[in-house]
């Protein structure tokens, strides 16, 4: 992937000028030619042109139909692309470092590939590619503009990818909620087969493709990739113990992949414009175009593609009308979602929107939704008010998440009102420590994780609530159960207790 970014386009000069040069020169790396220098690194990202932008209709100025999309360039030389094979769409898809746009970032070439271990050929079940349309996070409204407006990139995506990866048929799980976006994609998926793109011997290739929506039932976890294979099956959305990865023991115990509707979506431009073409953009590991939502205290809240890596304050400032009041209005950014862990300002001002960038700063992310809060938050209320909202959305297999949630959003309630003492802030962020990594499913860190990023940079907001409820209250305020011998003290003060 990284050879063919920083190969200068005239590869030929430099292989000449490398075959010339006497083979002391090769062996000593000392000497490097100018033809052996890498091309000046990349240092300013964002600005993507409109002729990068890879979804040209997000904001529905076009039609959604199969004519207007072919006008734009969908479908053009599918049958070329599917007619190369799996591993060359895979090798493209490699080539271009494209990341799963789903949150965890997981590269997609590689897990593609999965699909077609030595002797996959010799397999006599259906294979399937699971497209995760749950777009459940919070924040997040990516593939459902997607969907409503550019759903043919979509159907041809599946059927890229769903080649890439010898798939029998795709299915497209998608959110109950998004009712009118099932509705559109539906329509897509027609016009695709009464065209003779999708179906038996899709686009002319000889290959048969078929792609089914699968509307589910709104619950957050039904996002997690097993818990959806199990609500695809007829099932309670509850996610697997893995091994077996789905890519052995999927959909119906058939080989399946699930991935993300946006990378899906990306697949068949990246490979009509080749990997390298998508990996000239974002930095080193983080390649690639990617959708942003943009919400909260901002002055024009939006959905934009941009340049991977661009910088957060160039992407509020560019394409959100900024923060509302001025930059210096700003409070904090969760940054990937309601999961990812906030982010004060001073990290804010000058942090990149990448996977590595976002890590490296104790956060992630995610899936690209930028959630702004200025200085009119209440910022304890609102990571409180997503602890609530991952209490509920846990399954209650994992005694650590169904447990851990519950304390915590009871916890987080009474830290609202100041009603705690200093030690329970560490006893949160003990429990928080407790519940990562000891789960079936990363819901256990998405609910997690928020709590973390609020202790780490606001921890003095809490205590000063605590000490002004002191204050107010003649006396530090019990937490309930925490001293042994509260109750004999007739010291608890929690409700029903
Ligand atoms: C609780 C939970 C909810 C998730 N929700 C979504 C979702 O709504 N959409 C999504 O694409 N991935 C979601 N994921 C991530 C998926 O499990 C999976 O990693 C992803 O769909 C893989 O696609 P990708 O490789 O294209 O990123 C969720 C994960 C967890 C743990
Ligand atoms: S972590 Fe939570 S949501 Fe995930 S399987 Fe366990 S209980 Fe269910």
């Amino acid at each position: 992937m990284f050879l063919a970014r920083h190969t200068p386009s005239g590869s030929a000069v430099a292989v000449v000028s490398r075959l010339a040069r006497p083979s002391v020169a090769i062996q000593q790396r000392g000497l490097a030619t100018s033809s052996d220098a890498p091309p000046p690194k990349k240092t300013k990202f964002g600005g993507l042109s409109d002729q990068d932008r890879i979804f040209q209709n997000l904001y529905g100025q076009l039609g959604a139909d199969l004519k207007t999309a072919k006008k734009y360039g969908d479908w053009y030389k599918t049958k070329e692309i599917l007619l190369k094979g799996h591993d060359w769409i895979i090798s493209e898809v490699k080539a271009s470092g494209l990341r799963g746009r789903g949150g965890a970032g997981f590269p997609s070439g590689m897990k593609w590939s999965f699909m077609n271990p030595p002797g996959w050929e010799k397999g006599t079940t259906p294979r399937y590619l699971v497209v995760n349309a749950d777009e459940g996070e919070p924040g997040t409204c990516k593939d459902r503009e997607i969907m409503r407006k550019d759903p043919h990139k979509l159907v041809e995506g599946c059927l890229v990818a769903g080649r890439a990866m010898n798939a029998t048929a795709a299915y497209i799980y998608i959110r109950g909620e998004f009712y009118h976006e099932a509705t559109v994609l539906q329509r897509a998926i027609q016009e695709a087969y009464a065209d003779g793109l999708i179906g038996k011997n899709a686009c002319g290739s000889g290959y048969d493709f078929d792609v089914f929506i699968h509307r589910g039932m709104g619950a957050y976890v039904c996002g997690e990739e097993t818990s959806l294979i199990e609500s695809l099956e007829g099932k309670p959305g509850k996610p697997r113990l893995k091994p077996p990865f789905p890519a052995a023991v999927g959909l119906f115990g058939c080989p399946s992949t699930v991935a993300n509707v946006e990378t899906v979506a990306v697949a068949p431009t990246i490979c009509r414009r080749g990997g390298s073409w998508f990996a000239q953009f974002g930095r080193e590991r983080n390649s690639g175009t990617k959708l942003f939502c943009i919400s909260g205290h901002v002055n024009n809240p939006c959905t934009v593609e941009e340049e991977m890596s661009i910088p957060l304050r160039e992407l509020i400032e560019k394409h959100c009308g900024g923060v509302r009041g001025g930059w210096d209005n700003l409070l904090a950014v969760i940054p990937g979602g309601s999961s990812t862990p906030i982010l004060p300002k001073n990290i804010c001002d000058d942090v990149l929107m990448d996977f590595d960038a976002l890590k490296d700063a104790q956060s992630g992310l995610g899936t690209a939704a930028v959630i702004v809060m200025d200085k009119s938050t209440d910022v304890v209320r609102a990571i409180s008010r997503l602890s609530k909202f991952y209490k509920h959305e846990s399954c209650g297999q994992c005694t650590p998440c169904r447990e851990g949630s519950k304390w915590t959003a009871q916890i987080m309630e009474r830290f609202e009102k100041g009603q705690g003492r200093e030690r329970e802030i560490d006893m949160l962020q003990e429990l928080t420590k407790q519940v990562e990594g000891h789960t079936i499913c990363a819901l256990g860190e998405a609910f997690a994780w928020p709590l973390q990023g609020l202790i780490r940079h606001f921890r003095p907001e809490l205590e000063a609530r605590m000490a002004s409820h002191a204050q107010a209250s003649g006396g530090s305020a019990l937490a309930g159960g925490w001293e042994h011998d509260a109750r004999l003290k007739g010291k608890l003060i929690a409700p029903g207790q």
